[in-house]
């Protein structure tokens, strides 16, 4: 049970995720990192393990996958993951969309790892460009017009996204509202856009769909709104990223937004631990609560590369975390780097997530 007193047993460093002296840092840990923990320090590296069966960490490059999206303008987004919570999902647009799209089983949140270009929204235009989270609120009507090839990761969630609770740190953390990029209404006239034998399309994505309303007016004919259920973009050079000089923080500092069972985190560049002896790279879990994708944006692991747009999937109950040499690697070179420069993007679920079969067809194999 939860208690004031956490036990000491056996051999265990007297700082936490420090001083390892050769032993690995394995945290067997409830909801996240945040309820009920054991930090376990075992002489082996946990992840040293052949899988059979289902539950694997898998690795997808996205650049291998094709979205329909990607060669035919009418297409749409990859399912690589899903859950009753959300759906996990690849764009890889380079044309105009000749309709419009409504999301109505979910909230949109969506990252834009790649390209620019213009949305039309209900609630006006909205550029995004490369590091940009886009917020699309469920069954808002909208198009996508890329200035270039577009990457995106989207995260669909059945309950609506939100900005978390504001903790000690106030409601700056995890970023000051009033740098989100909000449209202003601009209504478009009847004749402009994708119009087909005299009709717009508008595209309803649901489970078992999709739907296609047409309508012989503009879909994008809204005067003015208000209220505060809105789309609006947030690039990631504005995020607030919280650092501690003497220990790794735990994922749930970097939370970005939150829906029911789904949890979106930004890891940004940072300066690095400085105090001797800290352990610089994320310590071993077996992701007892949540399943875990992480997305690789760009950067390195302290000099290794790390492909930009790796997929990896971490499942619950299976042991992960960076292999025994990288961390040795970051023992040696401490004192070469000051500071962090990866960006990687974290979605992780309460519920147990399905790849889908076009995902695992493209799995690079790391775990079999
Ligand atoms: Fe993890």
């Amino acid at each position: 049970m939860e208690s004031f007193v956490h036990l000491r047993k056996g051999t265990t460093p007297r700082r936490l995720h420090a001083d390892l002296d050769g032993l690995k840092d394995d945290e067997l840990g409830r909801g996240g990192f945040v309820g009920r923990t054991a930090n376990m320090y075992r002489r082996n590296d946990p992840t040293a393990y052949r899988s059979v069966g289902p539950l694997r960490p898998v690795d997808v490059l996205s650049s291998e996958l094709k979205p329909s999206d990607a060669t035919d303008a009418h297409g749409g987004p990859m399912l690589m993951f899903s859950n009753a919570d959300c759906q996990v999902l690849l764009s890889r647009r380079s044309e105009p969309m000749p309709f419009f799209v409504r999301y109505v089983d979910g909230d949109l949140l969506s990252f834009v790892h790649e390209g620019s270009g213009l949305l039309e929204t209900e609630f006006g235009p909205l550029r995004y460009r490369t590091g940009d989270w886009v917020y699309i609120p469920k069954a808002c009507t909208w198009r996508q017009i890329p200035s270039s090839p577009s990457t995106w990761l989207m995260v669909q969630a059945t309950d609506e996204f939100r900005v978390p609770p504001p903790g000690t740190l106030g409601r700056h953390f995890p970023f000051d509202p009033s740098q989100t990029e909000i449209p202003d209404p601009q209504p478009i006239d009847d004749g402009d856009g994708p119009l087909v034998d005299g009709e717009y399309e508008v595209r309803l994505i649901h489970d078992g769909g999709p739907t296609s309303l047409f309508y012989q007016h503009h879909p994008l004919d809204v005067e003015g709104w208000r209220g505060d259920n809105f789309a609006f973009t947030f690039n990631i050079e504005d995020y607030n990223v919280v650092t501690s000089d003497s220990v790794h923080l735990p994922p749930t500092v970097h939370l970005f937004m939150e829906a029911t069972g789904v949890y979106v985190m930004n890891f940004l560049p940072k300066p690095a631990e400085s105090r001797p002896g800290t352990e610089r790279t994320p310590w071993y879990h077996r992701n007892v609560d949540f399943d875990e994708i992480a997305f690789f944006h760009s950067g390195s692991l302290y000099g290794i590369p790390m492909p930009p747009g790796l997929v990896s999937h971490a499942p619950q109950g299976v042991h992960h975390g960076a292999p025994e040499k990288a961390r040795e690697r970051a023992r040696r070179k401490f004192g070469e780097y000051d500071r962090v420069d990866w960006s990687v993007i974290a979605v992780d679920t309460r519920r147990r997530l399905i790849p889908s079969p076009e995902l695992l067809a493209n799995d690079l194999g790391q775990h079999q």
